[in-house]
């Protein structure tokens, strides 16, 4: 699959992250920094379908690196799921002369990208965009760390109304099949208890958890859940379930939503972004395809795609210790 690479065609792919401007602004860079074209897709796959594209230059980036959300837009396309709809969008590609493909987004768009490879042999190239931090081959995904800044944030303020009230609140995080995000803004915010999908510990438990913090002389409680998690049907079945085995607890819930999803991207994500689209662009330079950028022990890294698809990220568990012990 070694071609010279000429033209390189950029799209953001399912759930929008902070970061992913700064990874199309660092991609475009990069392109003009080598003397590459680079091109635009809107709405991701859907755009590739539709020949949505706009010619790139290094001055189509002005001014986005501290923006949240997408400029190219993004879409989760249901056609390019269909062989007929990657035909049309390889008679696309082909016809705007592009090279290869540069698809910023989660597991879901990773797969589109592997697919459309096979199908065609096509080079892609990943760059991980996820607040959820669920993808196998880097440390850290784009998003995840701002998320995880206004999740705090946002638990920070809960806080101050829960003590004013002596109230119990579940706050539901997202992390629709993971952890990461409840985890570790649970113990950045002091959550009470922290209830993720890879450790169902059981509703008793937390009635146990919360009766001890009652005796020890707190007052108030904030008990993160991450929106996957199956201690309960959901977030309001487990408040009803407390008021019921606790009725000394006024309960309330709060439900942060796509509210973690905006946002301007911290210093972190922005770095990595300028890193990743640099690395990815420059691996595409050296013949190198079908891999995903990542971070591993703060060096750049290459992971074949099939691998970024299929495996899975590993939740912290010595986190879920440290949380028990702050409780204390
Ligand atoms: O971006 C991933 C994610 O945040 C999941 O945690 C969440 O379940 C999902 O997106 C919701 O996305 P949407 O509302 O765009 O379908």
């Amino acid at each position: 699959m070694s071609i010279k690479i000429n033209k390189i065609g950029v799209m953001t792919s399912g759930g929008d992250s902070p970061g992913m401007n700064a990874a199309i602004r660092a991609v475009v860079r990069t392109c003009a920094f080598h003397q590459i074209n680079c091109v635009g897709i809107y709405r991701g796959y859907q755009g590739l379908i539709e020949g949505d594209f706009k010619q790139m230059n290094a001055r189509s980036v002005n001014n986005i690196i501290n923006k949240g959300g997408t400029i190219l837009k993004s879409a989760r396309s249901k056609e390019f799921r269909t062989k007929e709809g990657r035909i049309t969008a390889y008679a696309k590609a082909k016809e705007e002369g592009l090279d290869a493909l540069v698809v910023i987004g989660g597991d879901g768009s990773f797969t589109g990208a592997m697919v459309f490879s096979q199908q065609f042999d096509f080079p892609v190239m990943g760059i991980p965009g996820t607040i959820d931090n669920d993808i196998y081959g880097t440390s850290s995904t784009l998003g995840y760390d701002t998320a995880l800044n206004t999740v705090v944030e946002a638990i920070d303020k809960i806080r101050d109304t829960a003590s004013s009230h002596n109230r119990l609140f579940f706050v539901e995080v997202m992390g629709r099949d993971v952890g990461h995000i409840a985890l570790n803004a649970g113990v950045g915010a002091g959550a009470e208890e922290i209830l993720i999908p890879e450790e169902d510990l059981g509703k008793e438990r937390l009635i146990e958890s919360l009766k001890r913090s009652r005796l020890s002389g707190k007052s108030s409680s904030i008990v993160v859940v991450a929106e996957g998690d199956k201690t309960g049907e959901n977030v309001f079945e487990l408040k009803d379930y407390v008021e019921e085995n606790l009725p000394e607890y006024e309960v309330r819930v709060s439900v942060l939503g796509h509210m973690q999803r905006g946002g301007s991207p911290s210093c972190w994500d922005r770095v990595l972004a300028s890193r990743m689209g640099v690395k990815a662009v420059e691996s595409l330079l050296e013949g190198k395809t079908n891999f995903m950028v990542g971070i591993k022990d703060t060096k750049m890294v290459l992971c074949p795609i099939e691998k970024a698809v299929k495996g899975e990220t590993d939740i912290n568990l010595e986190l879920l210790r440290v949380s028990d012990i702050m409780t204390t």
